[in-house]
């Protein structure tokens, strides 16, 4: 807990400190990654596919807790590619976070290596292809951070654990899509659901009877928020990018673009098969795909009915939303409490508003937040900044709140100081269901509700057991509010995980400054950093 006169900050350098003390040097994980075109067939129909290594999906990544991780990305495309990690903090270092306004893309036919920590951190996360519509056609794969040997996690040992990348999906290629979208028009309704790359009942997850496995799910799809449940079978939920939560059980589970969760499951019916679903929600016509759950001892394939899923719509969602907590007496990626630096008992410094808005510029569509839609630049915003070039960005080139102007075009780049501790809250005017996802960082969701936001509204906010995620869901109508605090410098993109929304526009990027120059605050490029635009011929070496 908080002591009186003993601020979040102070404690929260004490506790870095003496991590440094404690810190051995950490493994390190080497992947050698061959990103090339390929066939696939998850809809019947043939496509052109990003594979790595031959995959699709791509590998998983498994971790321990502040392993380092080194990946070799060999781009076999015709055309730039980079990979981006949701949910992965990238502590001190955006250069290695692999958007447009941080890295620069990888040429065809050359490489670049990643060099990430997995900092501090635990639990459930993808990667993704972030350039161009390059995520229509596959590139992304599971990531999981395990807890190091002696930090206890609140459950016993899982007999199996599996990633369950599911999502929406178009017959188009991508090339398609990016075309339909660069030539003004908006994505169609997809043609399906993948299950790990499978739309047509392949995927089967092999178990035995009488044991618990655990199932982590990320919804890597386009824009649609599925529902997931397994025929017969009951999931206890117990982690959230990242966070172990209130051990709670669910029949199924809403799973909007971008989040990731872990549940457990007890292998407890008859020895048979039986359906995995997941389900478009919110949609007049409702899209699904089945995966198998087959017991090792089964004599009878899957039968009956695909159990639907839930028929109430947003108050049940935003019921489920809620129900989500911390387990505060849980440890999380170090042997402490989640709890212990409460969050709660902090003074906001700064409110921000992010408003979305959809609308046509120049007979084109476009998505923007609090008026202006982002448009890139030929330099990365991170080494404009490093290098001092001017010209590409201005801070302060997004209002904090919505101003009710026109939408116009901008190399949008909020300004913001490190250690505060803000409070953002998301404003949806719009009739879809919204998920916006923040690169660099977890925060609190503490509130969300239908209508308007207003400061009364902070009365009804979760200040003791709020999920810390990375991405969350805005609800049609309504607000979600979050508090996060700013311990991470560099150079982040805030997006929503609506992919046509944030290529036409809508996102933008959190510039997280101290005027300290220190290794302490923030690394210094990378050695083997890509210079492209006014960066190129730059030197990466310390100036
Ligand atoms: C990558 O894959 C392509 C196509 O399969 C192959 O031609 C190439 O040799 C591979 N490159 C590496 C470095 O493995
Ligand atoms: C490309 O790969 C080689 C080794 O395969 C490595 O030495 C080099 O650093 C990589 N290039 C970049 C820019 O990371
Ligand atoms: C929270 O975590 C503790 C400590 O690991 C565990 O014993 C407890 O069952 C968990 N509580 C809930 C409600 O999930
Ligand atoms: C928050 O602000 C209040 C009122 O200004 C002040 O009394 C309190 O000490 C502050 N709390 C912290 C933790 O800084």
């Amino acid at each position: 807990m908080v002591r009186k006169g003993w601020s979040f900050w102070q404690g929260y350098v004490v506790l870095l400190a003496l991590a440094v003390v404690v810190k051995a040097e950490s493994p390190y994980r080497f992947f050698d990654w061959n990103v090339t075109y390929g066939d696939i067939f998850p809809l019947g129909v043939r496509q052109q596919g990003i594979l790595i290594n031959g995959q699709f999906p791509g590998p998983d990544i498994y971790s321990v807790t502040n392993d380092n991780l080194i990946i070799n990305v060999q781009n076999n495309l015709d055309e730039p590619f980079l990979l981006s990690w949701n949910g992965l903090q990238q502590r001190r270092n955006s250069y290695e976070d692999g958007v447009y306004g941080t890295t620069c893309p990888i040429p065809p036919g050359k490489n670049f290596t990643y060099i990430l920590q997995v900092k501090d951190q635990i639990g459930s996360f993808f990667y993704f292809p972030s350039l161009a519509f390059h995520k229509a056609a596959g590139g992304f794969g599971g990531i999981r951070v395990l807890s190091r040997p002696r930090i206890p996690v609140p459950f016993p040992d899982p007999a199996g654990d599996f990633t369950l990348l599911i999502g929406d999906w178009f017959k188009n290629d991508h090339r398609q899509l990016k075309a339909m979208l660069d030539g003004g028009h908006k994505l169609p309704f997809p043609d399906g659901i993948l299950i790990n790359g499978h739309g047509l009942n392949g995927a089967s997850f092999t178990v035995e009877q009488g044991k618990t496995y655990r199932f982590r799910i990320s919804n890597v799809g386009l824009q649609n928020s599925l529902n997931f449940r397994i025929q017969g079978h009951k999931m206890k939920l117990v982690e959230v990018e990242g966070t172990h939560t209130v051990q709670t059980i669910y029949e199924s589970l809403d799973v909007h673009v971008g989040q990731s969760y872990s549940v457990l499951v007890t292998m407890d019916q008859a020895a048979q098969d039986f359906y995995i679903v997941a389900s478009t929600r919110f949609t007049d016509n409702i899209l699904s795909t089945t995966a198998t759950l087959h017991y090792s001892n089964s004599n009878k394939a899957v039968s009956g009915p695909i159990p639907a899923g839930p028929t109430d719509q947003i108050d049940w969602s935003l019921n489920q939303a809620r129900s989500i907590r911390t387990n505060l007496t849980a440890s999380g990626p170090r042997p402490n409490p989640q709890g212990s630096y409460h969050y709660g008992l902090i003074n906001i410094t700064r409110t921000i508003k992010v408003v979305s808005s959809a609308a046509q510029v120049k007979g084109k569509q476009r998505y923007a937040v609090n008026s202006v839609s982002f448009v890139p630049t030929d330099t990365p915003l991170k080494l404009a900044d490093y290098f001092k070039i001017g010209g590409v960005f201005r801070v302060g080139s997004i209002p904090d709140n919505p101003t009710g102007q026109n939408m116009y075009l901008d190399t949008s780049v909020m300004g913001a100081d490190y250690r505060a501790f803000v409070e953002i809250v998301f404003e949806n005017h719009e009739n879809i269901v919204q998920t916006w996802h923040i690169d660099g960082y977890a925060f609190w969701v503490v509130g969300m509700n239908g209508g308007v936001w207003t400061p009364n509204s902070r009365e009804e906010y979760n200040l003791r057991d709020a999920v810390s995620r990375s991405t969350t869901q805005v609800y049609p109508k309504s607000w979600t509010a979050i508090y996060m605090a700013l311990d991470n410098v560099g150079m982040w993109n805030v997006r929503s995980e609506f992919w046509a929304r944030q290529y036409l526009g809508q996102q933008f990027y959190l510039r997280v400054y101290t005027p300290v120059n220190s290794l302490r605050d923030e690394y210094l490029i990378p050695k083997n950093a890509l210079l492209c635009g006014r960066a190129q011929g730059r030197s990466t070496r310390p100036l």
